[in-house]
């Protein structure tokens, strides 16, 4: 370990400076094999290097919650409009189509509703996730928290472990906890260290400062939507998000919570490709929902 004394945390993060000697359109991807890029690339779109990645995993800690009861009927219908999907393997394995042709990032560590719990030291194995054909795992990252942080940092470590060997790229989500700040120090720290310890994309969540946390992590940041927000406040989060340097979304409740889902999602993905503000896109929404 380094030594602690006079460790100084750190403020040069040159916002400002576009990422120096990369030569592909995923940041940190540029010395990746073939079969890695390809999957980013499923994931990142090649010209705008962005992605709307719908996520729809909650069920895995916490069962059928708001909008997701029935997969088939609130789910399905907002798959063609996502650049990639997040679940869990028991959904992907019953309840998307198999010629959907999106791809998939997969929620690949075990979930507990006792979050205490979550996550012993178990992610699925590397053999399911390729015939699977996924393009991604996700994996779950408690930093600061004293029982799961080592835990699930091994998660993530054998995941990107696994990936490795086979070019499948490994999503780190840095989880909150009711304890823990919502800040850029945190976030900051949380993806730092998704990234350093193998992740080749991290999943967190917006917040002041947020463009420091993109600065100084090394692979490209997606923001989860949080809690269902009023669908201007949630378009002005996405917005506020891609300004600041993010890689796109992988949002849920914000949208398949939302009245009008397909528009939303829609709305959501003009935003992070087209660069819409926050007062067009929900224009743009008030008109796809008539
Ligand atoms: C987080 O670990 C969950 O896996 C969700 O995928 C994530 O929170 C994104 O969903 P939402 O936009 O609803 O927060």
């Amino acid at each position: 370990m380094a030594d602690l004394d006079d460790l100084r945390e750190g403020s040069r993060f040159n916002t400002d400076i576009a990422v120096q000697n990369q030569a592909f359109h995923i940041k940190g991807a540029s010395h990746l094999g073939w079969g890695m890029k390809d999957r980013l690339t499923r994931i990142f779109n090649a010209k705008t290097g962005k992605t709307v990645m719908l996520a729809f995993d909650h069920g895995f800690i916490m069962g059928p919650t708001s909008g997701l009861e029935r997969i088939d009927l609130t789910i399905t219908p907002l798959m063609e409009y996502a650049d990639c999907l997040m679940c869990s393997r028991g959904i992907l394995q019953t309840s998307v189509p198999a010629n959907i042709n999106k791809p998939i990032c997969l929620r690949a560590d075990a979930g507990s509703t006792i979050l205490t719990e979550l996550n012993d030291n178990v992610v699925i194995d590397i053999e399911d996730a390729i015939r699977m054909n996924v393009s991604a795992m996700a994996v779950m990252l408690a930093i600061g928290d004293p029982r799961m942080e080592a835990k699930t940092i091994a998660n993530l470590f054998h995941a990107a472990n696994q990936g490795a060997k086979y070019g499948i790229p490994v999503m780190g989500v840095t989880a909150v906890g009711k304890d823990m700040e919502r800040d850029s120090r945190y976030f900051g720290l949380a993806s730092r260290v998704a990234a350093e310890n193998g992740a080749n994309i991290v999943k967190t969540y917006y917040c002041e400062g947020f463009s420091n946390v993109v600065a100084a992590c090394p692979v490209p940041v997606v923001i989860a939507g949080g809690k269902k927000l009023p669908e201007l406040e949630a378009l002005e989060l996405c917005y506020r998000a891609i300004n600041d340097g993010a890689a796109g979304v992988d949002m849920g409740r914000n949208v398949f919570q939302s009245e009008y889902p397909i528009a939303m999602i829609q709305a959501v993905h003009a935003v992070v490709h087209e660069g819409l503000d926050a007062n067009k896109a929900f224009e743009m929404f008030n008109d796809l929902k008539k």
